[in-house]
């Protein structure tokens, strides 16, 4: 179940990407008295329903881990490793749940927030370089099982 949950979060993760450049639009053309674009406008919704939809998956998958427990992490690395994985994967529970509340705060509450949702936005990107590094680095140089105990089983 985390396993398929990760996957789907990840491309969760790239949709709120790519339909992100249409909020920005819709509300440029607002501002400016324009008819908004109708797949701008799809787009827009999109981002803020999946967005929502990605936050209760990151709170599921926190559930199952304190329901059911996490399996140990790969014999492998270094302490110092195995505790920067500790650090990043915790932060990508934190960013993505922030997000995902930035997010909803600016659109349904208080507008100026959208600043940190840009700005948390930035740290996630710099986390996933991090993570795809660490994935490559044991896949290509380490040579272990890491990716493929994030394969489907
Ligand atoms: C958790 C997953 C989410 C990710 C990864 C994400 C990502 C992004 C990105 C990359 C941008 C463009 C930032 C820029 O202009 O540089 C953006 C903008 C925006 N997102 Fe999200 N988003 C998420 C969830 C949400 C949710 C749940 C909502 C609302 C319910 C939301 C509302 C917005 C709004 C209103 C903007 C425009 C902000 C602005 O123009 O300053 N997002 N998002
Ligand atoms: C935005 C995209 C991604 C997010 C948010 C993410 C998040 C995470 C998190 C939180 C974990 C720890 C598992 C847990 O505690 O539940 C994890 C593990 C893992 N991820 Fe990702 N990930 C992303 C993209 C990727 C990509 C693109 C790859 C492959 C290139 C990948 C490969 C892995 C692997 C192999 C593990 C297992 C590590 C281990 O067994 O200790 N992830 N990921």
């Amino acid at each position: 179940m985390q396993i398929l949950l990760h996957w789907l979060v990840a491309a969760l993760v790239v949709v709120q990407y790519a339909t992100s450049g249409a909020i920005v639009r819709t509300h440029a053309v607002h501002m400016i008295g324009q008819r908004q674009d109708p797949t701008d406008l799809l787009l827009h919704g999109l981002h803020l329903k999946l967005g929502l939809g990605l936050v209760a998956l990151m709170v599921g998958r926190l559930a199952l881990r304190l329901w059911i427990g996490a399996p140990m992490p790969g014999g492998t690395g270094s302490a110092w490793a195995t505790c920067t994985a500790r650090v990043v994967h915790a932060a990508f529970y934190a960013v993505l749940i922030c997000e995902g509340l930035t997010g909803a705060i600016a659109s349904y509450f208080w507008w100026p927030i959208s600043l940190a949702h840009v700005i948390i936005f930035k740290i996630l990107l710099a986390l996933v370089t991090i993570h795809v590094a660490a994935v490559l680095w044991h896949a290509l140089v380490l040579r272990d099982a890491t990716l493929r105990r994030m394969s489907p089983q």
